[in-house]
């Protein structure tokens, strides 16, 4: 009987343990026929091959460490003993982050064609863990070979309608890495909240990152609750969040709204609007028609000096500028912005957007950045160089991939996480249903296009807007398991794609959040 019982126990841990659910599905993964398991202990050495692969031995020490409670001696002496091996393999793919796995008895080899090819080897190995707290870890005999779809993988986070703390913000970029995404899109500006310490205009987060109230529930909402909200990151901070965000391969863009969007800027500084003001920290949602004035030349001196301070912040070769949602109302009414038209020639207000956009892009590009903005900024003539975010559909980004730009796809319809997950939603969410299937299907790649203007798409991305997302609880409900679906749109080859498969994996992946911590949609359908 107590064999029986052995032999079944047996059993039960190699199909608890062996399983192999990875998140997003690998290019090519073969597991030999009488699979066995290299067991990872907190004595199993981290053997460092080559240089520059520390991240990635960090990241899997503190991991481990957060989640299993131990973590493991990194060595650069090679050694027989089994081991997790990181090195270098030459796969020659066009896209940073390709790499190879090989699980066998003498451990776990990782080869990365690069330093992010070898971290996303070693995010794959930690998809192969138990999902369960252990100090020995059992991992499947395996090998893969995987490398990314598209090259631009993102997710976004407006921090602006609520406000997140930075552990927050470095837990999300650790979300992104997890997921072998790896830009982070950083909403930092707004009309309900500037996020940014410029030290230039202390004004901006002195006044302009609090607002005296939000209303409470779904737009118009049913009072105000008068508590003050705000909070910002001084420049410090942010430094430390790119660095942080760097040694995971993840690139940060940050995005500064500009002509629409601009509330907390102009109650900040009065001079900046058309009327003068006053303004206020907006404490509703939607779109005002108070924005930057496209008349006044101090308005462009106020940007370019607030982009110098954040252009050296940020690595990242893009700059946000927004461009989205910008009503022409006050600039009908504004005698410096009907000048500016008739001295410019400029036949509607669609036209002074745009020589505002390609005002700021000729700056941007001087500094050595491009510029990316929403599709409205196709209205009136696209800014030369400029990388297109089409959000109102796939519209904007077919045309201007048609017109040879750079396109970053983030339709409403597909990926726009504050949208509902479950069609009797109990939560308050801006509206729309976009269940983890919806994403999952998704294809950024738009039929209307031929084979070179495809080659201008260059990723999709998640994004995240908060006004219905006042804690970080919410922000993770919201996000997840949509985040695991969008993940594998970008990483995996489409052929790879299955609803059902993905969907039995993603049991596992729940689990995985459960060990994380994480908060989740439950009622995913
Ligand atoms: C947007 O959702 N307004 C870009
Ligand atoms: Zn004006």
């Amino acid at each position: 009987m107590k064999k029986v019982w052995v032999f079944a126990s047996l059993l039960l841990t190699i199909s608890t343990y062996a399983q192999v659910n990875i998140i997003p599905q690998p290019a090519e993964l073969k597991m030999p026929e009488n699979a066995g398991q290299f067991v990872i202990t907190a004595k199993t050495p981290i053997i460092l091959q080559g240089s520059g692969l520390e991240n990635a031995a960090r990241f899997l020490n503190e991991y481990l460490k957060q989640l299993y409670g131990f973590t493991l001696p990194i060595i650069k002496k090679e050694s027989k003993v089994p081991a997790i091996r990181l090195n270098y393999d030459r796969l020659d793919h066009p896209i940073p982050g390709a790499y190879n796995m090989e699980i066998n008895a003498k451990g776990v080899y990782i080869g990365g064609d690069n330093a992010t090819g070898a971290f996303y080897g070693v995010q794959t190995l930690l998809q192969l863990l138990p999902v369960e707290k252990s100090t020995s870890l059992p991992v499947a005999y395996l090998t893969i070979k995987d490398y990314p779809r598209f090259e631009y993988r993102g997710l976004h986070l407006d921090v602006c309608r609520h406000f997140f703390p930075v552990s927050f913000v470095k837990r999300y970029i650790d979300y992104i890495a997890l997921h072998k995404m790896n830009y982070f899109h950083w909403h930092l500006t707004e009309d309900q909240g500037w996020r940014i310490e410029i030290r230039k205009y202390p004004n901006l987060t002195r006044t302009g990152a609090w607002r005296n109230g939000t209303i409470i529930g779904r737009y118009p909402g049913t009072g105000n609750d008068s508590i003050r909200h705000g909070g910002f990151y001084t420049q410090k901070e942010v430094k430390e969040i790119v660095d942080y965000a760097a040694k995971r391969y993840v690139t940060i863009i940050p995005e500064i709204e500009m002509p629409g969007h601009a509330s907390a800027a102009l109650t900040a500084y009065p001079y900046l609007g058309c009327t003068g003001g006053p303004y206020q920290v907006q404490q509703t949602w939607g779109v005002f028609d108070d924005v930057f004035c496209a008349g006044n030349d101090s308005v462009f001196t106020f940007l370019q000096n607030v982009l110098d301070e954040v252009i050296p912040l940020f690595p990242a070769k893009y700059v946000h500028i927004g461009g989205d949602e910008c009503p022409k109302e006050s600039w009908k009414k504004c005698a410096k912005c009907q000048k500016r038209m008739a001295d410019n020639k400029l036949k509607d207000e669609h036209e002074l957007q745009s020589y505002f956009v390609q005002r700021m892009e000729k700056y941007i590009n001087s500094k050595g950045k491009t510029m990316i903005g929403w599709d409205e900024i196709l209205e009136g003539g696209l800014a030369p160089n400029a990388v297109v975010m089409s959000w109102r559909g796939e519209k904007g980004g077919i045309e201007a991939a048609k017109q040879n730009h750079d396109v970053i796809m983030t339709p409403g319809d597909f990926v726009y996480l504050d949208h509902s997950q479950t069609k009797k939603e109990d939560s308050v969410t801006i509206g729309g249903y976009t269940p983890v299937k919806e994403i999952y299907g998704y294809e950024p790649l738009p039929k209307e296009l031929n084979e070179a203007e495809r080659k201008h798409v260059l990723g999709a991305q998640g994004n995240v807007w908060t006004e219905y997302m006042g804690n970080v609880k919410k922000v993770e409900y919201m996000i997840f398991p949509r985040v695991s679906a969008l993940s594998e749109v970008l990483w995996s080859p489409s052929e790879k794609r299955n609803w059902s498969d993905f969907e039995n994996r993603l049991q596992t992946q729940c689990k995985r959040y459960d060990l994380w911590g994480t908060n989740y949609n439950k009622a995913f359908e």
